[in-house]
């Protein structure tokens, strides 16, 4: 009798803490547990100690950075960053350094829909090619590693991903034709690699995308016109490439693109007009190609830039007097040109400096040198 009530007071108490410390009823699924821990044995953390608390059975408990779906106790998401807000990272008081590879173990983790392992720093070798498997596969974020080698040729295998993210690596290669498959993605972030090849001619393919970031890498070729279709595309990142080629005009109508940099190309013919007359575009960076011809005179009072780069280039003729008429030019870089002729009076110029219109061929008038 009295052994009988103290086992339902045990079962109380037990069921109490079970709730007090949020312990969830499901444990993780074995298969899941040893393939992190396989995954972790590929990475040395020597100053965080973010698996410190990698132990025990329950990796859907209270290992670090491990997420589970709470009614299958299958691994959903791992997130690792090296540099966050995290009490991890402001206990140690620096951020984040890990050596090592991505273990192919991450790959039997396949109800996996969010990986980001962001940056570490020095985390080396492939993106595992067996990624391509994880089917639920929602966001890959990889920024800020050491990553090489190419990016898996199947990637268009991932129909769910939104977010493909591999930004400040070493990835190498061209861009897989199979990528302009991934028909959910909305953000792709390829910047600051060695990814060379063209933009595929069907980049347009990939309708959902707002942010397509391609910068530093060494891809060449043309822009593909068709880019102009993409209805979604809020910012596009070409510069420091060795593209070449015209600008297509229509990318000046594209609905909702807002950033645009090529700046640091090879990008030759006039700036087109359509472009510069763009209602919603507010950067745009052309410095440092060969780009030829007038500066389109086509500015309206809905035309906002904070910033309108076109240094650098082979420009002619003179500064185009509608841009008085702008609601409002931030920074203004004209430099290292050939224009010619007087600067016009008034807002935006009223507040430029000399630097915007330095090294032409004869401008003249406030902020240069009066003219004759
Ligand atoms: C435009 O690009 C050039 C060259 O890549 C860079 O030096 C410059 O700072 C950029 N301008 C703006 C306004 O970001």
């Amino acid at each position: 009798m009295a052994a009988q009530l103290i086992y339902h007071l045990l079962l109380f108490a037990l069921t109490i803490l079970a709730m007090g410390t949020g312990v969830s009823s499901v444990t993780c699924s074995s298969a899941d547990r040893a393939a992190l821990l396989k995954f972790r044995s590929e990475l040395s953390d020597p100053y965080i100690g973010v698996f410190s608390s990698w132990t025990g059975e329950d990796c859907c408990g209270h290992w670090y950075g491990v997420g589970c779906d709470q009614e299958t106790g299958r691994v959903a998401d791992i997130t690792l960053r090296g540099e966050s807000e995290d009490p991890i990272l402001t206990r140690a008081g620096r951020s984040g350094l890990m050596t090592g590879r991505i273990s192919p173990a991450v790959c039997r983790l396949d109800r996996l829909s969010s990986l980001v392992i962001a940056d570490w720093k020095q985390i080396s070798g492939p993106i595992p090619a067996c990624i391509t498997s994880l089917s639920a596969l929602r966001i890959l974020d990889l920024v800020g590693n050491r990553l090489s080698g190419p990016l898996p040729a199947d990637i268009g295998k991932l129909s769910q991903l939104t977010v493909l993210n591999v930004a400040d690596n070493q990835i190498s290669g061209s861009i897989p034709k199979s990528l302009t498959n991934l028909g959910s993605l909305m953000h792709l972030n390829l910047g600051n690699n060695r990814i060379s090849g063209r933009i595929p001619s069907d980049f347009s393919k990939l309708k959902m995308l707002s942010r397509a970031l391609l910068g530093r890498n060494q891809i060449t070729g043309v822009i593909p016109a068709s880019i102009s279709h993409m209805n979604r595309l809020a910012d596009l990142d070409l510069a420091d490439n060795q593209i070449y080629g015209s600008i297509p005009p229509a990318i000046g109508s594209m609905l909702v693109l807002s950033s645009l940099y090529l700046d640091s190309n090879r990008l030759s013919g006039a700036i087109p007009a359509m472009l510069l007359g763009s209602k919603g575009l507010g950067i745009l960076n052309l410095s440092r190609n060969a780009l030829d011809g007038h500066i389109p005179d086509v500015f309206t009072s809905r035309s906002y830039f904070t910033a309108l780069d076109l240094s650098f280039n082979k420009l002619r003729g003179d500064v185009p007097k509608t841009l008085l008429t702008a609601a409002f030019v931030g920074h203004l870089d004209l430099s290292h040109n050939h224009l010619c002729g007087r600067i016009p009076e008034g807002s935006p110029f009223d507040h430029l400096e000399a630097a915007s219109f330095a090294n032409n061929d004869c401008l003249c008038g406030w902020p240069l040198q009066s003219c004759q």
